[in-house]
């Protein structure tokens, strides 16, 4: 999406890889919205710190970082031994998988890239294939959030007032977004419509990165703190409910999302407002048959006992809120169970979260 710096507009994407440096190219997320600032792992141990601790976030960003660093991995390994490079490939594959565990793109953009290297018969054919698979992990993302926008758009109606929580914006995927594809959709077709964005705690993505990201297109919009939504439901004031997910169960339509999601699924079912889940196929776990499964990410207290912020002299740092020895519990996602999702965008359409299962022809062929 386009980002102005200074007086200057130009595109650019979350996620690129330099294939002459072989370093990946990520935005870095953590300074948004005060610094606009591109950083370059050089190495696949490096690209999975970054995922770590969260220089790229966001379930379709990282899938495509951890298939860019197992491509870059897989070219620096040196010789033609195809078993140990297998071995190496299976270490850098391992690394990138451990930097987060909650959201299932990474596994599934890693397992397609592995995939296609299978057909390569030497070291060098495989690299030359892991690096145009990761191509086009990222290129399908991007194309997966313009059919989600494609297909979501309608419900953006003329006036209405969205709610949306975290980041599942263009920062969370390649480009486009999930949850943002059909305000983007709606807004190029010329509807004005206004989103509110859940500040997010403890990272604060939707103060942060949502609300830069819809400035800078242009979208109105104001943040609301997290305790908010309710009582604007109760008053009308919010029509629609749009949220990403990091990982979907294709069985039973439940939904991994950040903390804080299932609390507003909760209150648009009291309040009888549509809750929609916007999702890539890479979201998709069609394995896990219980949401109960699905690895939850226990983060560090320090981000729930504090806040990072920018002084007035412009510097970044962190300042303790919380009480002084009080200590704190910090997870980082929660799990929507079907029955209080009115729909999921897929770049196939609209479904049911349990008709998910029998759509899988249907979905999979959008890939
Ligand atoms: O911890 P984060 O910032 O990676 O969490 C991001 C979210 O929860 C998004 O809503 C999610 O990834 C879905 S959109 C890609």
């Amino acid at each position: 999406m386009n980002v102005k710096i200074g007086g200057t507009t130009r595109p650019y994407r979350t996620v690129a890889f330099d294939a002459d440096r072989n370093v990946v190219r990520l935005i870095e997320q953590r300074l948004l919205p005060h610094e606009f600032q591109i950083v370059e792992p050089a190495n696949f141990k490096e690209t999975a710190r970054a995922i770590r601790d969260m220089v790229v976030r966001g379930a379709g960003a990282i899938g495509a970082t951890a298939a860019y660093g197992l491509a870059q991995g897989a070219r620096t390994f040196r010789g033609a031994n195809l078993e140990r490079f297998q071995v190496h490939v299976e270490g850098v594959y391992e690394t990138l998988k451990a930097a987060r565990p909650t959201a299932v793109d990474p596994v599934n953009a890693m397992d397609e890239v592995r995939a296609v290297m299978r057909a390569g018969e030497s070291v060098a054919e495989q690299q030359v294939l892991a690096l145009a698979a990761a191509e086009e992990f990222a290129h399908a993302d991007v194309r997966h959030c313009e059919a989600i926008g494609r297909h979501g758009a309608p419900l953006i109606q003329e006036g209405m007032r969205v709610l949306t929580h975290c980041n599942a914006g263009w920062l969370a995927f390649v480009d486009v977004g999930s949850a943002t594809a059909p305000l983007y959709a709606a807004q190029a077709q010329g509807r004005k419509f206004k989103v509110y964005c859940d500040e997010t705690r403890p990272r604060s993505q939707g103060a942060t990165l949502t609300a830069w990201e819809l400035a800078q297109q242009g979208v109105e919009h104001q943040i609301i703190a997290d305790n908010a939504a309710g009582h604007l439901m109760q008053r009308g004031e919010i029509d629609l409910v749009i949220v990403g997910s990091d990982r979907t169960l294709g069985q039973t339509g439940e939904v991994a999302n950040k903390i804080g999601t299932y609390t507003k699924a909760v209150l648009a079912k009291r309040h009888g407002i549509p809750f929609y889940v916007a999702i890539p196929l890479s979201t998709i776990d069609w394995n896990l048959n219980s949401g109960a499964d699905i690895p939850i990410e226990n983060r560090h207290e320090a981000e729930v006992l504090g806040a990072w912020g920018v002084t007035a002299a412009g510097q970044r740092e962190y300042v303790r809120v919380a009480n002084p020895g009080s200590s704190a519990c910090n997870p980082g996602f929660d799990v929507t169970p079907a029955e209080l999702i009115t729909g999921i965008i897929t770049p196939a359409g609209i479904f049911k979260p349990r008709a998910l299962r029998t759509k899988r022809k249907l979905i999979d062929a959008a890939a």
